[in-house]
């Protein structure tokens, strides 16, 4: 069995695995010949955290491989952990009663955590700001779709870089590819923190930092937008103060590229005016979907299958 925990567990002959596992999944989904891998086997879905997309996309692709689903979407009060019950005593239990367990958790950490106790495979479906691996390998599957290519792009990663798992999860695997340059742009109050940039220097990553999506953006091959983390601040006033600072308004669409393609993990919620979303350069819905085949081939690798 194979647990899911960070994007820093895969070699790149392994993340093409997948990434060509989703492009067999997405081919006998849109043919309706799914292969029923997961027939005799159990799913759980056990979500901390609130969830549209995560959720409900591997709970379809593990409906659509033969797998029936169990699981609480509001973990928090509606499993024991409301009445105090540890990650560690909830994961023993879950072992017993499902193959594969699917989790998301407010706590950076409680993935790991929970694997350490587990006797079937955990996928991390989100911790806190940590990670958020299946994320980054629907991602970087829609960037292959959408470019062709994994290399020589130029990628920004604009608005709430300090508490983005998504960036987290996509970049290490970007890295793999040469030639690719990465932007970080946003407020000082939302940059990513100094520790990260060092390990980036300390690695000869090829990047730069910018506080306003204007000075690069016509560079851009991917603008990857992130929402304001509201769950993340101390307090309502915290995330007051920077909830308007950084947002991509439909002028920005005359100064992209033709092909250059705007991603957004989702939800979002006032980082990107609305008009920008019927523009075809912006993907994020599309990304998405990428989520259902993405989900499926990851729930194959978990399993060994
Ligand atoms: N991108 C993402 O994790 O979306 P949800 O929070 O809706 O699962």
């Amino acid at each position: 069995m194979n647990h899911i925990i960070s994007a820093a567990q895969f070699s790149k002959e392994e993340v093409e695995k997948i990434l060509f596992r989703a492009e067999e999944m997405e081919k006998s989904v849109k043919e309706g010949k799914v292969n029923k891998i997961l027939e005799n086997k159990i799913v759980a879905a056990m979500f901390f955290e609130p969830s549209t997309r995560t959720r409900l996309s591997f709970e379809t692709a593990a409906l659509k491989l033969g797998a029936q689903v169990i699981g609480a979407e509001n973990a928090m009060e509606n499993s024991s952990a409301y009445k105090g019950e540890t990650i560690e005593d909830t994961t023993r239990m879950l072992s017993a009663y499902a193959d594969v367990i699917v989790m998301r958790h407010p706590t950076a950490g409680t993935a790991e955590a929970a694997s350490k106790v587990a006797t079937k495979p955990i996928i991390n479906a989100g911790d806190g700001a940590n990670q958020h691996p299946s994320q980054g390998f629907l991602d970087l599957y829609t960037i292959k779709k959408e470019h062709g290519r994994l290399d020589n792009l130029n990628i920004g990663f604009g608005g709430d870089l300090l508490n983005s798992r998504t960036l987290r999860s996509l970049l290490p695997f970007l890295r793999f590819y040469s030639g690719n340059k990465f932007y970080f742009i946003s407020p000082k109050e939302l940059e990513l923190p100094r520790e990260f940039i060092a390990e980036l220097h300390e690695n000869n990553v090829n990047f730069e930092e910018l506080r306003s999506l204007d000075e690069k953006i016509g560079e851009l091959d991917v603008l990857y937008m992130t929402r304001v983390q509201k769950e993340r601040f101390p307090d309502e006033a915290s995330y007051d103060k920077v909830k308007n600072l950084f947002i991509f308004k439909k002028e920005h669409l005359n100064s992209l590229k033709e092909n250059a393609i705007i991603m957004h993990p989702l939800p979002k919620i006032n980082e990107i005016e609305i008009e920008v979303d019927s523009d075809k350069r912006a993907a994020y819905f599309r990304q998405a979907e990428n989520g259902l085949y993405a989900r499926m081939a990851l729930l194959g690798y978990s399993l060994g299958l």
